[in-house]
């Protein structure tokens, strides 16, 4: 992992932050309606990368109150890409939802990214969505 990079747990980071880190990541627009407190509350745990105090990793687990949690918004400023630290935050999210309760973790995924979430200790299964 690219040094000086710091894991905080729960850091509930500010909107400006999260955004600029959302649009370098997923490269698309930073879509003004997404309220992030409101994610935030529904959160098991999230996690935040720092470096210098700036966010450039993020991952979010949902949770439904008993034995599923949801992996959610992985992300990894490209700067530091391909360093490890997307699966550490991913590893590391997994531990956690583990000790705060929850029995199984889902993610779903582009076929593309199999091999990051296979090394992150996901095994494949059939899945559904239905946009509403
Ligand atoms: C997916 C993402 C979080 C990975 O972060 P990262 O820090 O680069 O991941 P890692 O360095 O831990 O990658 C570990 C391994 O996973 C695989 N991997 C990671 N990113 C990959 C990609 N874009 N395509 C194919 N394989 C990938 C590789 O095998 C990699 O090992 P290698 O670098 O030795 O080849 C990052 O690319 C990102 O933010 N993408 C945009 C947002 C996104 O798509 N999130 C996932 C939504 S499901």
């Amino acid at each position: 992992m690219t040094p000086g990079i710091e894991i905080r747990v729960d850091p509930y980071p500010d909107r400006p932050s999260f955004a600029d880190l959302s649009v370098a990541a997923w490269g698309t627009p930073w879509d003004e309606t997404y309220d992030l407190d409101n994610v935030l509350r529904r959160s098991l745990v999230h996690l935040g990368a720092y470096r210098d105090g700036r966010l450039v990793g993020y991952v979010n687990v949902a949770w439904d109150g008993a034995m599923h949690a949801f992996l959610l918004d992985p992300m990894v400023h490209p700067d530091v890409r391909r360093d490890g630290l997307g699966s550490v935050l991913v590893k590391r999210a997994t531990e956690l939802a583990r000790e705060r309760g929850a029995t199984y973790l889902h993610v779903d995924y582009e076929p593309h990214l199999a091999t990051f979430y296979e090394r992150c200790g996901f095994r494949p299964t059939a899945a559904g969505f239905i946009r509403l």
